[in-house]
């Protein structure tokens, strides 16, 4: 920490001067998340940070998607991102086009889309949903079949708990995707009093073997209260550096997978991006208007 102490402070007196909020998501690096960051969360929690902004400028470290949710919540804002290539497999696996065919495939039924969206995505679909609250916003639709875009994974694990017809888009998440179940059962086998959290972009087969499943703020409440001796977050890695400080009771076990895309920003970018108050994010203010109903509806969900 002490390498980045000169970026950590000129990135807090540029803040103030620049009236700056940073919206940080709970996979970014312990120098962003501990050292500069006002707000940390999950997405559905920085969603709803979003909306109770006061500074006139965002910056969002995290992926696009999440600036984009920023910007649409708050389009007379300057929102920025550190780094414009921060993306999503997910995101990138579904475009307006995908959610037509599935609405041509299935026709009459709503349409879930996962915030790891473009805005065009969520201007075509009917509500979001986050990790935190999938089940209950498929739950809360009337009809018997749902489409869920675009997470393969999270969708068949919400259609293991639901009561409605599951249908879903083949997009996956190029972290969750890694971890196996055979893999999971020869952790256990090796460290039997270990407990195994798992994120739901895990296939169903790798949560059929966690002790839980939850959002990634999800998961660190749950160490947080039940401080497993020895627990493996079947996540991103950054999860167990940012609370691990404060855990030491809890032994963290590797492996662990990176998203490449998170890890685009740097606390030196969010210093030049203060700096330069580049690049900042646009959306198209007639598909933010219809972007911002599918969200809002998933916020007014989820109080
Ligand atoms: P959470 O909403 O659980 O933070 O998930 C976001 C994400 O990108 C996980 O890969
Ligand atoms: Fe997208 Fe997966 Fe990275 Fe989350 S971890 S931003 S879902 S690629």
């Amino acid at each position: 920490f002490a390498l980045h102490a000169p970026y950590i402070e000129a990135i807090n007196r540029l803040k103030k001067e620049r009236d700056a909020v940073i919206l940080a998501h709970n996979y970014m690096t312990p120098d962003i998340y501990h050292g500069v960051a006002d707000f940390v969360g999950d997405s559905l929690q920085l969603a709803i940070e979003a909306t109770k902004v006061k500074q006139q400028v965002i910056v969002q470290c995290g992926v696009h998607f999440m600036a984009e949710t920023s910007k649409i919540l708050n389009p007379e804002k300057t929102v920025l991102i550190p780094d414009t290539g921060a993306g999503c497999s997910l995101a990138e696996s579904i475009t307006a086009e995908g959610i037509e065919e599935m609405r041509a495939r299935y026709p009459g039924a709503p349409v879930v889309s996962y915030v790891n969206t473009t805005a065009e995505v969520k201007a075509a679909s009917d509500i979001c949903c986050t990790s935190s609250n999938a089940l209950s916003i498929v739950e809360s639709m009337e009809s018997d079949t749902v489409i869920m875009t675009p997470d393969q994974y999270l969708a068949q694990n919400v259609a293991a708990q639901s009561t409605k017809n599951v249908v879903y888009w083949p997009g996956s998440c190029i972290v969750h995707e890694l971890y196996t179940a055979d893999d999971m059962k020869s952790y256990r086998e090796s460290d039997p009093g270990m407990k195994i959290i798992a994120h739901p972009e895990c296939p169903p087969d790798v949560v059929a073997e966690a002790d839980f499943t939850g959002s990634t703020s999800g998961i660190i409440g749950w160490v947080r209260d039940n401080k497993p001796k020895k627990a493996m977050l079947v996540t991103e890695c950054s999860m167990a550096s940012n609370i691990s400080d404060s855990l030491p009771e809890v032994e963290f076990a590797k492996p662990c997978n990176m998203c490449p895309y998170m890890k685009k920003i740097t606390l030196e970018k969010v210093l030049w991006s203060l700096h330069t108050m580049s690049p900042e994010v646009h959306v198209d203010p007639q598909v933010a208007e219809k972007a911002r109903l599918s969200v809002q509806k998933m916020i007014d969900l989820s109080a």
